[in-house]
């Protein structure tokens, strides 16, 4: 059964004090400006050109950002607190959650409580199913999203299974769109995104419209990876994989291989038509170092070590040419958190380990 839809919930308690915070930030560097140069305010910034008619561009004295934290594959055991307490530590605006949460049926209200004791009761702790909950087995995706419900203003669509959200709601900084292919719902079927399908329609409209409206950054989440150096293939399809990237979508975070693993940014281009999984071409690396320039492709990160355990990972993997860094069971192994601040100008990420791990990542876009 999908998740209920929650479209117009009440703003959070951490909502409200980011969206303060972010406000006293601004009001005093929009006094500062105007008391020591005269310069322009906020609301008179560059014009929008002529085919972009939405909100105009992030003006240079917007010092707003969005702070948020990703991984999937949870569990209930001392790896998940452990990684909750980062969370917790690191203090973001909102987490993503990738998928795989209790790994256990019946268990729904205690791994709800787990978060809630961790990261507090009004924490925009945010669902996308993965394959555990998402035809019930382990747990049912619909009473996770009772009981951990969104808690983010004007989110679009079935929160849990296929949604997606601005951050913040006045003048965004973000999309976020989550989306749920490649994966069992109830009746053994998995939900249909193939090409032409309202699915993939609803996913291509969601990322032309944060373009559309001049949203710096789009950020897609999936609980299965297409690329990966652990066991699994590409899940949700190399079709709906080739349609994000051929759209720039800036990030694509997924779970369900255990490892943290990122790829280069990759892109479509003359040279490199479509990607192919079980392939790594070079002509389909658009960049291949920490460095990146927003536009040219897409990063996607595999942080499916929140908590419940690791998978081997293959350096000889016909995949590896794609990928920047992995770190699995047998090399670097280590639960954790993907960190991501985003300001209109650039997105900065790191892997935080969790206590008793020493393995990081970084790497930043810029616009
Ligand atoms: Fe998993």
């Amino acid at each position: 059964m999908a998740a209920r839809n929650h479209s117009a919930p009440a703003a959070s308690a951490a909502v409200r004090s980011w969206v303060f915070r972010s406000w006293a930030i601004m009001s005093w560097a929009v006094l500062l400006c105007l008391a020591v140069s005269g310069c322009q305010p906020a609301s008179e910034g560059p014009p929008a050109s002529p085919e972009q008619p939405a909100s105009p561009e992030q003006p240079a004295s917007d010092t707003r950002s969005v702070h948020f934290t990703a991984a999937g594959d949870i569990g209930m055991g001392g790896g998940a607190r452990a990684v909750l307490d980062v969370i917790a530590g690191l203090k973001p605006d909102l987490n993503i959650v990738l998928g795989d949460l209790s790994y256990q049926a019946g268990a729904e209200q205690a791994f709800c409580d787990m978060v809630t004791q961790k990261l507090g009761k009004d924490f925009p702790y945010e669902l996308i199913t993965g394959n555990h909950e998402s035809d019930g087995h382990d747990g049912d995706i619909g009473t996770f999203a009772e009981c951990l419900p969104n808690r983010l203003p004007g989110l679009q669509g079935t929160y849990g299974t296929q949604w997606y959200v601005d951050v913040p709601q006045d003048r965004p900084l973000v999309r976020f769109i989550l989306i749920s292919p490649g994966m069992d719902f109830p009746g053994g079927q998995p939900l249909d995104y193939s090409p032409g399908s309202d699915r993939w329609g609803w996913t291509a409209s969601a990322i032309d419209g944060a373009r559309a409206a001049n949203i710096p950054w789009t950020v897609v989440g999936l609980h299965t990876p297409c690329f990966s150096l652990g066991h699994y293939g590409c899940q949700p399809g190399e079709q709906l994989t080739n349609m994000l990237v051929s759209k720039n979508v800036d990030l694509v975070l997924t779970g369900h291989e255990h490892v943290y693993q990122r790829t280069r940014q990759l892109g479509l281009t003359a040279r490199c038509p479509v990607l192919v999984p079980g392939e790594a071409r070079d002509d389909c690396v658009a960049d291949a170092d920490n460095s990146l320039a927003q536009g040219q492709g897409t990063v996607f990160v595999t942080v499916g070590v929140g908590g419940a355990g690791h998978h081997d990972v293959q350096a000889d993997d016909p995949e590896a040419g794609l990928f920047a860094v992995w770190s699995g069971k047998n090399r670097d192994r280590a639960l954790g958190t993907l960190d991501v601040m985003v300001t209109g100008s650039r997105l900065d990420a790191r892997f935080v380990p969790a206590a008793g791990f020493s393995f990081t990542d970084a790497f930043a876009i810029e616009r």
